[in-house]
């Protein structure tokens, strides 16, 4: 790689207390770095909008603050274009943890090789990555849905949400997506074939829900918490499995005002409702063959995907906000 390249990055300099947006970031250059032992240079090709780094922008969450000009952080994909170590050799494609700028020096143990012979490279950072990961282990081993049984998903139309409410019907399993706006009720509908799609935005969410769970609830994917999660809990049937997967509804939210919203616990033992919280890498050693087999449903046809890309690093404040927001499906994405 040619000496006085420029590195143009995004450094988180302002702490948010609710929405993320410009003002958070600001854009600055440095010289691309030399990797050292251990280490791989990455162009950065494509990055990862994903909702857990906005609980790092401010103090309080579960996760830690991170430091005032520090380059944001983020999942990518890119390209590697000088190697100190075999396992990476230049020209070979990998995800890791870049953050927010074009060019990145990153510890070999914190990569994975990608085989483009899945997949586009846009699609291994969602269906073929860790949104179609979540997706499979939180539906397959912790919910365990039944055939006839129904399964409920909130943010349904994104990105994990749209790949697990697929994967739960190729299972024989009645499935309700819960999302918000026509954009993305309309995906649910026509391009997903939900078995029902309710919008928690319409003045009538309570008694949509009612309607389309005729049978009650077996399976709740929870992604969001807030009031879809409330609304929910008057549902479950008897040994149902709520499976903990994310809280996207407090992530803007001062941390005081994150447990909120009724108590449910004595429907949980009436009902025998068994709760688990779910974090993908606890299934790290299993990830190549859930891959392969979602590889497989995404070419017979059994599973779509869709990604919304912005282009540009200067676009990813904006990308970054349109994840709390109604108007992307699938899997939310910058190109470098
Ligand atoms: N535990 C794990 O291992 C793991 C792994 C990956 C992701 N996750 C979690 O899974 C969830 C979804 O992640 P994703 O990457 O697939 O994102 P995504 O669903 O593609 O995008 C976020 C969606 O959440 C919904 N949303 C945002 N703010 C909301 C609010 N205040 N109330 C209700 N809905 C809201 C929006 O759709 P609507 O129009 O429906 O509002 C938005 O489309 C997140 O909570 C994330 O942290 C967990």
């Amino acid at each position: 790689m040619s000496a006085g390249v420029v590195n143009r990055q995004l450094l988180l300099t302002r702490y948010a207390d609710n929405l993320p947006g410009e003002e958070h970031f600001t854009l600055t250059e440095s010289p691309v770095g030399t990797p050292d032992e251990g280490q791989v240079l990455v162009k950065v090709l494509y990055l990862s909008m994903d909702p857990a780094p906005r609980m790092r922008m401010s103090g309080g969450s579960a996760l830690p603050q991170l430091p005032l000009n520090t380059v944001m952080i983020g999942r990518g994909i890119g390209q590697v274009v000088a190697s100190r170590d075999p396992r990476y050799p230049e020209g070979a494609f990998v995800m890791g943890e870049p953050g927010w700028q074009e060019y990145a020096c990153i510890p070999a143990d914190g990569l994975r090789l990608i085989d483009p012979s899945l997949g586009p490279l846009p699609a291994h950072l969602g269906a073929l990555g860790n949104s179609g990961l979540a997706a499979y282990f939180a539906t397959l081993r912790q919910g365990s849905p039944k055939p006839g049984e129904t399964l409920v998903i909130n943010a349904a139309a994104g990105s994990v949400a749209s790949i697990a409410g697929q994967i739960a019907r190729i299972h024989g399993v009645r499935v309700v997506g819960i999302a918000g706006g026509s954009v993305q009720l309309d995906y649910l509908r026509n391009d997903l074939r939900f078995d029902a799609a309710v919008d928690y935005q319409a003045p009538d969410f309570a008694s949509q829900l009612s309607a389309a769970l005729p049978n009650g609830v077996d399976v709740f994917l929870d992604l969001v918490g807030g009031e879809t999660h409330d609304a929910v809990m008057r549902h479950l049937n008897v040994h149902a499995r709520i499976v903990l997967v994310g809280v996207i509804a407090s992530y803007n939210r001062p941390p005081d005002e994150v447990d909120t919203g009724q108590r449910h616990l004595l429907t949980w033992i009436n009902r025998r409702v068994r709760l688990s919280g779910f974090l993908v890498g606890d299934y790290a050693a299993e990830f190549p063959d859930a891959l392969r087999q979602i590889a497989a449903w995404i070419r017979e046809g059994r599973i779509v995907t869709r990604e919304t890309v912005f282009d540009g690093l200067e676009a990813c404040p904006h990308a970054f906000r349109a994840l709390f927001g109604s108007d992307h499906v699938g899997k939310l994405l910058v190109r470098l």
